[in-house]
């Protein structure tokens, strides 16, 4: 029995598709994420934990089944307030991006946001088009804040949250590990809507 008392779930993660030209002049498609882009994340998100020391799985720690990472995708789908988001080009998906709140009460009005760019394409406009459009879909859901989790030496990510208007909220001492074997702060950064 699930957590609605045996009711199938429903998604509520927004769906839509539209193209956004990348600064190169080429154009992706940005939509949202399905269940069957299970079988692509399982190659995407390794590649991407291999690409920088900014995501929370260190290289060759990933290791999900494309069953599991269905399975994840539709739990985060049905979440009581979800947002996702994929930038496919060609049947590559060159970026992914997620927002939701937890599922409970107590948190509904607040949503974590995650981002990852596949590095061929840093650069090219994507980490703020989809930084963009979650911050657009919180205020849309009348949310709080939406906040995030950002490495401190994620200088990069760190000037592009700040530019749409997030700030440091709270700092997490030694809380993760870097690939240079010290330990590094988690900031979190938040966007208040009601200020
Ligand atoms: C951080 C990240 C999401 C940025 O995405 P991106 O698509 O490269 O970003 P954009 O092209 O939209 O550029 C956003 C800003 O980054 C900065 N930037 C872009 N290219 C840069 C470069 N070569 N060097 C330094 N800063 C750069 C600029 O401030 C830019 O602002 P602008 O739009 O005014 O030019 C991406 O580098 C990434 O996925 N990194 C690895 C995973 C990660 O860090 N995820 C976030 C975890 S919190």
């Amino acid at each position: 029995m699930n957590e609605n008392g045996g009711q199938p779930q429903q998604q509520t993660a927004p769906v839509f598709s539209i193209p956004c030209r990348l600064k190169d002049g080429r154009t992706c498609i940005l939509r949202n994420m399905s269940e069957d882009d299970a079988e692509v994340f399982v190659r995407i998100i390794p590649q991407t934990v291999e690409e920088s020391d900014f995501l929370s799985y260190l290289p060759g720690e990933f290791a999900k089944t494309v069953e599991q990472e269905r399975e994840f995708i539709r739990d985060h789908l049905c979440k009581p307030r979800a947002w996702t988001a994929v930038a496919e080009m060609d049947g590559n998906i060159l970026a992914y991006a997620g927002a939701a709140s937890l599922d409970r009460k107590r948190y509904a009005h607040h949503a974590e946001f995650g981002l990852a760019v596949v590095k061929a394409v840093w650069g090219q406009g994507l980490g703020r088009k989809l930084t963009e459009m979650a911050v657009q879909w919180g205020r849309d859901e009348g949310l709080h804040k939406l906040y995030l989790r950002v490495f401190d030496h994620n200088t990069r990510a760190i000037r592009l949250y700040e530019s749409l208007g997030f700030r440091e909220e709270a700092r997490l001492k030694d809380d993760f590990l870097r690939g240079d074997g010290t330990y590094g702060d988690t900031i979190v950064m938040s966007i208040f809507y009601t200020e």
